[in-house]
């Protein structure tokens, strides 16, 4: 269980990571640039719409790197080799990672680590009875604070980080340079990195991934504000925002806002904020690649590329990189 704290009212204990969210918000709806963190998506509804995403003709992310793990698995096993344990940051529903599950017979464990508690813990139980022969370690944490991984079964042992999902996508360049010095760290001396990233396209294939016709994406966003409602004794009206996603082409990335559609008040606990019609909150970048840019970027955290794969439009990219 989650250690309980007072919050600085006194009303009412608040666990520790919902001490975190309400902080986050507070301090996200006060700054200039009214912001949400885009972790906060994924609770256990959040978690489910992101897997309808998945889903989705528009949303080419997840078949394209499934296709490209299903392509080159055998290959991308080969390089992380036996004796290895797979630490999986951000791992959802893990459907890559059961590709490479299938490939890794010799695999030491498998250590998905997630923010969304349920799904991970529902996600590991299904796991652990698919592969009654892996050892499945879920950790629920946030991969972008320290992390305390278990030791290693044996000094033989190397650490490969998975980090699928163009979930690096998701944090500014310095945010992401920052990420993967601290995955350096967290892999070791021998330790490995195997990592999904989205590359640069045409802005309209890209804006209609963000925008797709069901409106799955828009209840994605806007599902942050009924968490808001939810967990932090909050009023807010979701219906008076709306969805927004567009490609900033000079920042190379989408760009995922909730627009007012009215002039409103909000309260949050005992906080009051006023936001106009038309003002909005950013809750997503999702930024896109160049194979030349990422291996740059990597290279100065300490990582050396050993391997990249493509799908044949170059839509996606899997690299395999060493510390
Ligand atoms: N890897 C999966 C899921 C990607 S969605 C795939 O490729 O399909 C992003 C995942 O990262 C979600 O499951 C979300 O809960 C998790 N996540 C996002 N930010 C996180 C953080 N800071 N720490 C831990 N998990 C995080
Ligand atoms: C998890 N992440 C990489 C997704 C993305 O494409 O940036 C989240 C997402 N947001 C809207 N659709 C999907």
């Amino acid at each position: 269980m989650p250690s309980t704290l007072l919050s600085p009212l006194g009303q009412k204990t608040l666990s520790k990571t919902t001490m975190q969210f309400r902080d986050d918000v507070l301090r996200g709806l006060n700054s200039p640039t009214k912001a949400i963190p885009s972790k906060y998506f994924y609770d256990q509804r959040g978690s489910l719409l992101f897997d309808q995403i998945c889903e989705l003709e528009e949303y080419y992310p997840t078949r394209t790197e499934t296709s490209i793990m299903k392509h080159s698995a055998r290959m991308i096993a080969a390089c992380i080799g036996t004796h290895s344990r797979l630490v999986e940051y951000g791992s959802g529903s893990s459907l890559k990672t059961r590709i490479l599950l299938d490939q890794l017979t010799e695999l030491d464990s498998y250590l998905p680590i997630d923010i969304s508690r349920e799904h991970l813990h529902a996600t590991a139980n299904d796991l652990s009875v698919e592969y009654p022969n892996h050892v499945i370690q879920p950790i629920v944490g946030d991969f972008t604070k320290p992390i305390n991984l278990p030791k290693t079964s044996s000094p033989q042992t190397k650490t490969c980080i998975y980090f699928p999902g163009s979930t690096i996508g998701n944090f500014t360049h310095d945010e992401a340079s920052e990420l993967l010095h601290s995955m350096r760290t967290t892999a070791g001396e021998r330790g490995s990195l195997l990592i999904g990233f989205d590359l640069h396209k045409d802005k309209c294939i890209l804006e209609a991934a963000y925008n797709d016709r069901e409106g799955v994406t828009a209840r994605f966003n806007l599902n942050v504000l009924s968490r808001i409602n939810r967990e932090l004794d909050a009023d807010i009206v979701v219906e008076n925002f709306e969805h927004n996603a567009i490609f900033n082409e000079q920042a190379g990335r989408i760009e995922m806002r909730l627009r007012s559609l009215c002039n409103q008040s909000i309260r949050i606990d005992d906080h009051f904020f006023h936001i106009n019609e038309g003002d909005e909150v950013l809750t997503e970048y999702s930024h896109k690649y160049t194979v030349e840019g990422f291996t740059t970027m990597a290279d100065q955290a300490g990582w050396s590329c050993r391997g990249v794969w493509y799908d044949p439009q170059r839509y996606f990219a899997v690299m395999y990189l060493e510390a």
